[in-house]
């Protein structure tokens, strides 16, 4: 039966608009409250109450396979037991003390232990918090105030992070000032040549380089080959501190993030998401010298024990052999059946990424490397068809963010079954979509 009741969604989304600015306390969740994708209408839930393993469940009583996971940080399944006992036990020993506890420690550790370049970790509540530290103690150990971004990176919704040089909507740059606007640089992605040339002339003034190395924020673009390499080599040559946002790949493509994986070891690293599988915490981790360079970092909340002890249980989880294995077999298995739909349906379609991260982008281009490309005038007409396809998935009962090459995630607690079932759902969807007449064709 195809899901399409929404009442009560729509009476709570009243009531939040009342007392909410826009009815949302995160804009990043927009997409699916506002009800509308790229201008077009689309009919989806708005609010939820449960959640188990890979399902979510609507205030209406529908439920989902969910891809959404949270935006990323699901990456064993929603209420995970050993994770939730674990924060329970935690519980009941303690709420906070406003100084170090035993498990904070431990929990350092293990990060230590699985992320290449941590020699030292601090412990914060959100991405936003590790990656605006991170740039601080960049500026700090260099004497350099100026920073090279990327167009389509995200980096959380910190002044310094949040302008683009891309057409992102003007509400983006409300309230920011000029001058954090102007120690800026950004660069389009996956151009080493063009960072090469431009460092030539500032490279003595840039303090550091920061990227998403798989840039999960903008239909998850991979990096070509020898860039992240050329970057790493490039940044040394400057004495420019690199700095990876591994919010998303971190503990997500692999245990110790995308650099373990991929080989491109970074001076300092963002985490967040996975890290804590629901619970809010983030870490900042890197080379000693940088990261004691008496950048001050506060924090109430820093290092909360419930948080702590999530992500001890959910680090403990991911190191059992096979989960990661488990993960990437499902996505691959998904990646591959949405690849030959959109061959078999003829739809203008790709899917990039890698199993436990990717991203379907309606386009006619093969491949996606920037954000000018995902953006280019003969794309946005595509976006039609995201919204008809999400719209079919919606109704079947596969939850995604709506948005034309917004990432999907797959976690541990999807099964093989839901896998096929999201493959057969996906090709209807596509077919529905096909019909849709661009209005460039
Ligand atoms: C790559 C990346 N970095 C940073 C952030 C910001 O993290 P948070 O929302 O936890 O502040 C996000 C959030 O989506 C992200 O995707």
């Amino acid at each position: 039966m195809e899901i399409s009741n929404f009442k009560r969604s729509e009476q709570l989304l009243e009531r939040a608009l009342k007392v909410t600015p826009y009815g949302v306390h995160s804009m990043a969740r927009s997409t699916l409250t506002s009800g509308k994708v790229s201008g077009f209408p689309i009919q989806c839930p708005k609010f939820f109450n449960k959640a188990k393993g890979s399902r979510v469940f609507d205030v209406d009583g529908n439920q989902y396979t969910d891809n959404l996971l949270g935006l990323g940080p699901i990456i064993l399944g929603h209420c995970h037991p050993g994770v939730n006992e674990f924060v329970k036990e935690q519980i009941e020993k303690a709420d906070m003390f406003g100084a170090n506890s035993e498990i904070e420690v431990e929990l350092s550790e293990k990060i230590v232990k699985n992320v290449p370049c941590a020699e030292k970790v601090i412990l914060l509540n959100t991405g936003t918090q590790a990656n605006t530290m991170a740039v601080r103690m960049a500026k700090s150990y260099t004497g350099r105030e100026k920073v090279i971004r990327f167009e389509g990176h995200y980096h959380g919704y910190w002044d310094w992070s949040l302008f683009d040089r891309v057409p992102v909507g003007k509400w983006r740059y409300a309230g920011i000032s000029k001058k954090v606007v102007e120690e800026n640089i950004i660069l389009p992605w996956n151009d080493l040549d063009l960072v090469e040339r431009f460092l030539k002339d500032y490279g003595n003034e840039i303090a550091a380089i920061i990227c998403e190395p798989i840039v999960f924020n903008c239909n998850a673009i991979m990096p070509e080959p020898g860039f992240l390499e050329g970057l790493r080599k490039i940044t040394k040559d400057y004495g420019i501190v690199l700095i990876f946002d591994e919010v998303v790949t971190g503990f997500r493509v692999s245990l110790g993030g995308f650099q373990s994986k991929f080989g491109v070891i970074p001076d300092l690293a963002a985490f967040g998401k996975a890290i804590g599988n629901g619970y809010p915490i983030a870490a900042l981790a890197g080379k000693k010298e940088i990261m004691e360079t008496r950048s001050y970092y506060g924090g109430t909340f820093n290092s909360h024990p419930f948080c702590v002890a999530a992500s001890l249980a959910t680090i403990t989880e991911l190191e059992k052999p096979g989960v990661y294995k488990y993960i990437y077999d499902i996505g691959e298995t998904i990646i591959k059946g949405l690849r030959d739909a959109i061959e078999d349906t003829g739809i203008e379609a790709i899917v990039q990424g890698v199993g436990s991260c990717f991203a379907i982008t309606f386009t006619e281009l093969k491949k996606i490397k920037n954000y000018q490309e995902a953006h280019m005038p003969s794309v946005i007409p595509h976006d039609i068809r995201a919204v008809v396809f999400y719209q079919e998935m919606i109704k079947r009962g596969i939850l995604n963010n709506v948005a034309n090459g917004f990432r999907w995630c797959i976690c541990a607690a999807h099964t093989k079954e839901e896998a096929s079932k999201t493959i057969e759902i996906a090709e209807e969807a596509f077919k529905k979509a096909k019909k849709v007449i661009l209005s460039s064709q």
